[in-house]
């Protein structure tokens, strides 16, 4: 059994002691057996037209006295770009399956119902060329989805060839005169949006004959764009553990021929225990903290059993799985706007993303990007914002202590799980994931899922001696604390103190934590 396999296996201690005293865990890296590349993209956030996730969320408007810049509000550009966000896919979502993108350009906006999310009107303001000065402003790349389930073909080639084409055409003196004339990168493109679903209902067969059309005419004009900077195609893949779309798409692009192929197949997977989603964001108990945890570490055997379908027809791995939609999907938050899926952020849910970045991270040799859902002030937000006001979430600090995971190369790690038991629930006691960064640095991220038992944790590296150990944890007097306006940094990271003694670190992590450690 590979150093991987065993990191993954259930390798059960004792029952957890009602008692709540350190228990103690071992952490063995195998720093000299390098894996794969975890690609920053697995980073990639979601603005969806949604709510207030953009209009208020991003835009302001220009003559707005929040501060901003050309209408896009700098708090949250300077949140976002603390963060190293690497892509902001964009503008949705149900939504892009009824964008039309000629509304939102040029002098004169024309404003559409968002019928998908409240009927709220849509003026767009924000449209293409704002969308690319915030994604400019925050050092992010372009991710499109274009519309596949009420636009044509030449609708969406068409604005390929507004945001990528130079003056010689129409299309790049169109996007010179609206003041921008550089073509834009679009470095990720989505091939639709749930087609099997809000984005037309169709069957797999149909949806394929359309991808080819998209594969083959949604073209990128900027010839700049070439090795890692080459545009990736992302097709419409799985919602769960449905495999259907899996099987036909990828059956379609091992049959291709030079005409048209694909570099990623998306797959919608949210943590939603309940549907419609009933559980609430604030004020709840241990019950609701084990059961959503439980439900998100399924996304580990979820990706493994559409990596086994990719694998059949791709055996060397050249299309990506790119989870585009993830996070955890709660009521909404009392007293806000029907359909505009607004809820609180908590230390569950900090934990929650760090084990999706730790499920990511195993399988960083088929899942070369992912987003979460969604940026700003919907569903699982990294911010939230009100009026002037900005809050960083719990989620968002994980997002910030993980930023050295970003293009790092995986290495294996072998750790006991143990338990944590809640009524008929039994969970991993902690998850790990260790990995080297760019500078040559290793990194250990800890995560401790009970609530009420701490752990005395040792590193440990058979091929290496740490002689310095740097670490940040993120814990929360509750399962359900929260930030506010009013108390932003309930939940905020701080140095822990690791000790180093003979090669190997040791520290105690509190109860519900994530920890990165910096080991030198
Ligand atoms: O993120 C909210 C919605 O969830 C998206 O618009 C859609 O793609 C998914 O069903």
């Amino acid at each position: 059994m590979s150093l991987r396999s065993l990191s993954l296996a259930v390798l059960f201690a004792a029952a957890v002691p009602a008692a709540a005293t350190a228990q103690d865990v071992t952490v063995s890296i195998a720093a000299d057996e390098p894996g794969p590349k975890i690609d920053r993209n697995i980073f990639g956030q979601f603005a969806e037209h949604l709510g207030t996730g953009i209009y208020g969320g991003v835009w302001v408007g220009k003559d707005s006295g929040i501060p901003n810049v050309r209408g896009i509000r700098s708090d949250v550009v300077a949140a976002l770009k603390a963060i190293k966000v690497p892509n902001i896919r964009y503008p949705g979502g149900c939504f892009a399956d009824e964008y039309h993108w000629r509304d939102g350009v040029g002098p004169v906006r024309r404003s559409t119902v968002n019928a998908n999310w409240g009927g709220a009107i849509e003026p767009n303001t924000f449209g293409t060329d704002e969308y690319f000065d915030f994604v400019d402003q925050v050092g992010a790349d372009a991710n499109i989805s274009v519309n596949v389930g009420s636009g044509t073909v030449k609708e969406a080639a068409d604005w390929m060839a507004y945001m990528t084409a130079d003056q010689r055409s129409s299309a790049g003196q169109d996007r010179a005169a609206n003041g921008h004339p550089a073509q834009y990168k679009v470095k990720i493109l989505g091939l639709g949006n749930e087609t099997w679903g809000c984005g037309g209902n169709m069957r797999p067969e149909y949806y394929v004959d359309l991808l080819k059309r998209h594969a083959r005419f949604d073209r990128n004009y900027n010839a700049a764009q070439t090795g890692d900077d080459a545009m990736m195609r992302v097709a419409v893949g799985p919602t769960d553990d449905d495999t259907r779309y899996t099987e036909t798409v990828m059956k379609a692009w091992s049959e291709r021929d030079w005409t048209w192929s694909i570099e990623g197949l998306s797959l919608h997977s949210y943590t939603v225990p309940q549907w419609p989603p009933s559980l609430p964001s604030v004020g709840f108990g241990e019950g609701d903290y084990a059961q959503i945890l439980k439900t998100t570490l399924e996304m580990d055997q979820r990706i493994a059993r559409h990596s086994a379908i990719m694998d059949k027809y791709d055996p060397k791995k050249e299309v990506a799985l790119v989870v585009d939609e993830w996070g955890v999907w709660l009521k909404e938050d009392p007293g806000t706007p029907e359909g505009f899926l607004q809820q609180q952020n908590s230390m569950r849910d900090a934990i929650l993303a760090a084990l999706n970045f730790n499920i990511f991270a195993r399988h960083a040799d088929r899942v070369r990007a992912a987003n979460i859902a969604q940026m700003v002030n919907v569903l699982q937000a990294v911010l939230l914002t009100k009026g002037p006001q900005m809050v960083r979430t719990p989620t968002y600090w994980v997002h910030q202590m993980y930023v050295p995971m970003q293009n790092a190369t995986f290495v294996p790690v072998k750790f006991a799980q143990g338990e944590y038991r809640y009524g008929d629930l039994t969970l991993p006691g902690v998850d790990a994931s260790a990995f080297r960064d760019k500078a040559g640095r290793l990194h250990v991220a800890l995560v401790n899922l009970d609530p009420h038992v701490a752990k005395s944790v040792e590193l440990t590296a058979p091929s290496e001696q740490f002689g310095s150990a740097k670490a940040t944890v993120l814990t929360a007097p509750a399962v359900n604390s929260v930030n506010t306006f009013d108390k932003p940094d309930t939940v905020e990271p701080r140095p822990i103190e690791a000790k180093v003694r003979g090669g190997k670190v040791t520290v105690e992590m509190p109860p519900m934590a994530v920890a990165v450690f910096d080991l030198g």
